[in-house]
Order: C-alpha cells, then sequence, then structure tokens
C-alpha cells in the first residue's frame, strides 16, 4: 500500500474503490459527488495564450525549445489587456494567462499587465498567471500587483520520470515553488498528464494522492497526446478512459477542487470534455487567443477550437455542457477550498 495512503484512511478507502469498481461505478461516484458539492454548475475560464516561446525543454512538450519547427509568437502587454477587455465586456470573470517559460515577460511586464486587467475591469475579474516557475519574490510581486491564482501542474508525481521527460527539472523544485504561491497567498492549482510512458497505474495513483496531501484548489487532468515533433512522438496513446478514471479519483479525494474538462481530453475524443463534466470536472476554458495565434500554441497535435475563435466557442460549450445536464456559469467561481489564511 502507498506510503501516503497509509496515513490517511479515507484516502486508502477511496484508492481501494478505485482499484476495484468499473469505469461506469467511479465516474458515477465522482459525478454524485461533483453534483451534490457544485451542483449543475460549469465555470468558465477565458484562455489567453500568450506567448510560445518556452526555454525549457519538456520531451512531451510541441513548443519546446528545441523544436525549430514552431512559429514561435508573443503578444503584446497591451493585446494581453486587450482580449481579457474584450473577454470582460462578454461576460467572462476570470482568465487564465498561459505561456512557455518567456523570459521576454519580466516580473514587471506581468505586473504591469495585471494592473492594467485590474483597472480595466474595475477589479471585478480574477485573473489566473500559468507561466512556469519563477523565485518566491516573484510570485509575491504577482499576488501584489492583483493576481488571484496560479497553475502549475507537477505532470507526474514520479522523480525519476519527472526528472528524464522534463529534461533535468526536478519534481522537488516544482513542489517547492507550489508551496511558495501557497504560502504568497494565491488559489493554487496543479494536475499532471495521464498515459506518459514509463508511468504505471501506481504512479496514476501516487499521482493522485498527491494532489490531496498537497490539497490543491485546482486541478488539470490531461491525456498525454504524442506531438510527432517530439523525442515522444513514437509513444503509444493511451485511451481517453485513464484520464477519466484519474478525474474521478481527483474528485473523489478532493470533492472541493475545481477541475477543468481539458481541451486535451476534447482533442483526443470528441466528446472528450462531456465526458470529464461527467466524471466530476466543473469547469471550461474557452481559448480566445486570437485564431493567428492560437494555431501556433500545439503542445500536442489535433488541438481542437483552432478555427472558432474563443466567443463562438461559448455557444459551442453550452450546448455540450447541456449534453450532461449541467449549466454554465460566468462567475468568478473561486475554489471552495480556498481560503486567505491557509
Ligand atoms: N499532450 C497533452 N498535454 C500536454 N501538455 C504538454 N504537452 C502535452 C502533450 N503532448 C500539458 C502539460 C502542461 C500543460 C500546459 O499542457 O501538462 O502543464
Ligand atoms: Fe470550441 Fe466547440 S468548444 S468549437
Amino acid at each position: 500500500m502507498n506510503k501516503l495512503a497509509s496515513s490517511d484512511p479515507e484516502a486508502e478507502a477511496i484508492v481501494e474503490f478505485y482499484r476495484t469498481v468499473s469505469t461506469g461505478a467511479l465516474v458515477q461516484r465522482a459525478d454524485e459527488v461533483c453534483r451534490s458539492i457544485h451542483g449543475n454548475k460549469v465555470w468558465l475560464r477565458g484562455l489567453v495564450e500568450f506567448s510560445n516561446y518556452c526555454s525549457m525543454d519538456c520531451q512531451y512538450c510541441g513548443i519546446r525549445h528545441s523544436n525549430t519547427n514552431v512559429e514561435r509568437y508573443r503578444l503584446s502587454p497591451e493585446q494581453i489587456v486587450n482580449l481579457t477587455v474584450q473577454g470582460y465586456e462578454a461576460g467572462l470573470r476570470t482568465f487564465v494567462l498561459q505561456g512557455g517559460e518567456d523570459p521576454w515577460f519580466t516580473a514587471d511586464r506581468i505586473s504591469f499587465i495585471l494592473d492594467q486587467i485590474k483597472t480595466k475591469t474595475r477589479g471585478m475579474a480574477a485573473v489566473t498567471l500559468s507561466l512556469g516557475l519563477r523565485p518566491r519574490s516573484v510570485f509575491a510581486q504577482w499576488k501584489a500587483a492583483g493576481a488571484d491564482r496560479y497553475l502549475m501542474r507537477f505532470e507526474t508525481s514520479d522523480p525519476e520520470l519527472h526528472r528524464r521527460l522534463r529534461c533535468g527539472a526536478t519534481l522537488e523544485r516544482r513542489l517547492e515553488a507550489l508551496e511558495d504561491l501557497r504560502d504568497c497567498g494565491y488559489e493554487v492549482g496543479s494536475g499532471y498528464l495521464v498515459g506518459l510512458p514509463g508511468e504505471s497505474e501506481e504512479t496514476r495513483i501516487a499521482n493522485a494522492l498527491l494532489c490531496r496531501e498537497k490539497k490543491f484548489d485546482m486541478v488539470g487532468i490531461g491525456p498525454f497526446i504524442p506531438h510527432p515533433e517530439t523525442p515522444l512522438g513514437d509513444a503509444p496513446q493511451q485511451p481517453l478512459e485513464l484520464a477519466l478514471r484519474a478525474t474521478a479519483l481527483v474528485r473523489l479525494l478532493l470533492p472541493l477542487a475545481n477541475m477543468p474538462a481539458t481541451t486535451a481530453a476534447g482533442s483526443l475524443d470528441k466528446q472528450g470534455r462531456e465526458k470529464m463534466m461527467a466524471a466530476g470536472a466543473n469547469v471550461l476554458m474557452p481559448n480566445i487567443t486570437p485564431e493567428d495565434f492560437k494555431k501556433n500554441y500545439l503542445l500536442y497535435p489535433n488541438k481542437i477550437c483552432l478555427d472558432e475563435s474563443g466567443f463562438e466557442c461559448i455557444n459551442c460549450l453550452d450546448i455540450r455542457t447541456h449534453l450532461v445536464r449541467k449549466n454554465i456559469d460566468y462567475a468568478r467561481g473561486d475554489s471552495l477550498s480556498w481560503s486567505p489564511e491557509p
């Protein structure tokens, strides 16, 4: 039995349930728990993919530094602010600013963007950052400039696999940064990839238990989709079912967390996001990056919604959400687990 589970009898029982029941029964239980806490609500987050420059070289990622086939772009601070204002006017109340690890976006440039967004939306919009590792002092500066939340997946909880796939970057340092974010007062999101080569069922269980141990406010889980221009291009595609089981397991372990139905799930399976919403996910992230740019933010191949504007996607997502008897909600959707005094 896993070392984490043995000190947490409730988690142990949930894992035992996960190991023994069918996917149908697992997903149904997670769906019940999700609806009992979050109702039928699905929060919307406007996603802005502001830069595909990346100094990292993760073996799974299409925009890794070594991929010279990528047409690199970076939105200007003004473009980023204008997109969020446009999203705000369309009713969105949470924005996720995501990019590669791009040093052009210095601490001060991000602070400027945060300040502008907060001013122009009269403090009514929540801003989530997702731009990788930075020193604790920078996280503190951005929090002070108005950032509310931060997303940084730990990707895999197996330290050796982590180091191998992330070109020497350590799990330990990533978890330390997630602690820094917590200490700075952020709502903290993490998560992982499902179906990486070298991962086992025990790794997947350990991934979910790590989310519980760290009490993440948000957990993003996506199927790994091999990108042909990466060292893992020939790795096998694992079925979406693994990611659905992972979603359900984390929902049972962390009932209060906000969990997206990820675009990767929707890219692997036409109904992937609906299936995730029916397995415990309660967040959708329409991609409001302009079409000219989002086509170059390909972490994995066959990404959906490249020809639609994020605003068109909202109508489509509304229909998809109804298919699983849920309803989109435009409010900020703060995590129920988050509190300013950790
Ligand atoms: N398939 C699916 N998801 C991927 N990501 C990176 N590469 C891939 C891939 N090939 C995910 C990582 C990262 C997030 C932004 O995208 O988990 O944290
Ligand atoms: Fe983007 Fe359906 S959600 S086209």
